[in-house]
């Protein structure tokens, strides 16, 4: 399907002002009213309707990652990994497809300044010849809480206090003694695959289209890439869609920026704002009339799970050592920096004595030193 085929474009604009429905409009500056300074009449159609239209524009902003900017151009396969994965779009070196990409701010509004300290998100949809891939990652290496179950949590300490939407140091550490995960891990734990080059050449037409209406979701795979049994991805196959359902609508995958630029085909149809263009008689299977057949069969991991039905505790929990390596990978200045910013987030007066204790436990644990300045600075003895 051509996804520009039925869509309405300002690139067929009439040389003048016409009424959603292309009825022409003759004066788009005055509204219809009773002589010179009379009331304004409902019958003014054209008025209704501009004003409806901006008393819609907004959409919810995304609940985090709400702070973007996008851009387009394509990925190229440069090393051979045929071994990895049969995907389509990795087949060979040379092969290019095209992508979109949104650089994102994690925890702040829509329309909050970039310079925020907040971790980066980066996201590319991979538009292949076997569907949309979508790869939704971050800056840093490893996350803050190890099962989705937390993440809520974790994003309701880091937002804004809902009493008085100001983002408050006091909150952020009080949530975290409570579940005892500190990460902040050393870069050289990572292995790096060299596998392609992204090439970003193409700014976005426009940023409601193609950054506010863009939508990612790590659920999005191609034949060849499958989930690992991680908590966390595990959780983001089924949050990402469900928010976007609600943010943008059911056939949210039918905007332009999101549908899949190869053909496509399901039963899965109607809902507001369904635009695509059908025609068929037959919309169940199967059919003797329907020509749609399944697709060829392709490999998902074979590996056979087994275990009781349980909530787990995760028992085997090192959270000090990678906090620690990184902290001795810093030069001096920057290891004095993170101290002062600890001893000012500490320092918040609705900071209790037992959470600074706690957190100064965590410090030290990760590295006496690093524990020893925090609590000297704060006048606390350091207790482990
Ligand atoms: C269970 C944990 C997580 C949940 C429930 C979650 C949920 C969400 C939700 C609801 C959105 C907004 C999506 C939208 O409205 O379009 C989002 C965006 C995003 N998330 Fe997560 N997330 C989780 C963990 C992560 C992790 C571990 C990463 C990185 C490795 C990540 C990276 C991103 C990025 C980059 C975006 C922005 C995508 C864009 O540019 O539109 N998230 N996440």
């Amino acid at each position: 399907m051509d996804p520009d085929k039925y869509r309405p474009s300002s690139a067929y604009n009439s040389p003048f002002w016409t009424t959603n429905s292309g009825a022409p409009v003759w004066n788009n500056n005055s509204s219809l009213t009773i002589g010179t300074r009379g009331p304004i009449l409902l019958e003014d159609y054209h008025l209704v309707e501009k004003l409806a239209n901006f008393d819609r524009e907004r959409i919810p902003e995304r609940v985090v990652h709400a702070r973007g900017a996008s851009a387009k151009g394509f990925f190229e396969v440069t090393h051979d990994i045929s071994h990895l994965t049969c995907a389509d779009f990795m087949r060979a070196p040379g092969v290019q497809t095209p992508v979109i990409v949104r650089f994102s701010t994690v925890i702040h509004e829509r329309g909050s300044p970039e310079t925020l300290r907040d971790p980066r998100g980066f996201a590319v949809k991979f538009y292949t010849r076997e569907g949309n891939f979508d790869l939704v990652g971050n800056n840093f290496p490893v996350f803050f809480v190890r099962d989705g179950m937390k993440f809520p949590d974790m994003v309701h300490a880091l937002k804004p206090n809902p009493k008085s939407h100001i983002q408050e140091n006091w909150r952020i550490v009080d949530f975290s003694p409570t579940i005892q995960r500190v990460c902040i891990c050393s870069p050289s734990s990572l292995t790096i695959w060299p596998v392609g080059r992204l090439v970003l050449n193409k700014n976005i037409d426009n940023f409601f289209a193609e950054n506010e209406q863009l939508a990612f979701c790590p659920a999005i795979v191609v034949p060849g890439i499958y989930y690992s049994d991680d908590k966390l991805l595990q959780t983001r196959i089924f949050s990402y869609a469900d928010t976007q359902r609600h943010r943008l609508g059911p056939n949210y995958l039918q905007l332009p920026a999101n549908a899949p630029k190869c053909a496509n085909h399901n039963n899965h149809h109607e809902g507001f704002m369904n635009f695509m263009h059908r025609d068929e008689e037959v919309n169940y299977f199967p059919s003797r009339f329907d020509p749609v057949r399944h697709a060829e069969r392709h490999p998902i991991p074979p590996s056979v799970l087994m275990g009781r039905r349980d909530k787990c505790i995760i028992e085997k929990e090192n959270n000090f050592k990678q906090p620690g390596e990184r902290y001795r990978s810093w030069a001096p200045d920057r290891q004095e920096r993170f101290i002062c910013r600890w001893v000012d987030a500490l320092s918040d007066p609705r900071v209790t004595h037992e959470i600074r204790s706690i957190w100064i436990s965590y410090w030290s644990q990760a590295d006496k030193s690093l524990g020893q300045k925090i609590a000297n600075h704060l006048n606390v003895r350091p207790s482990i």
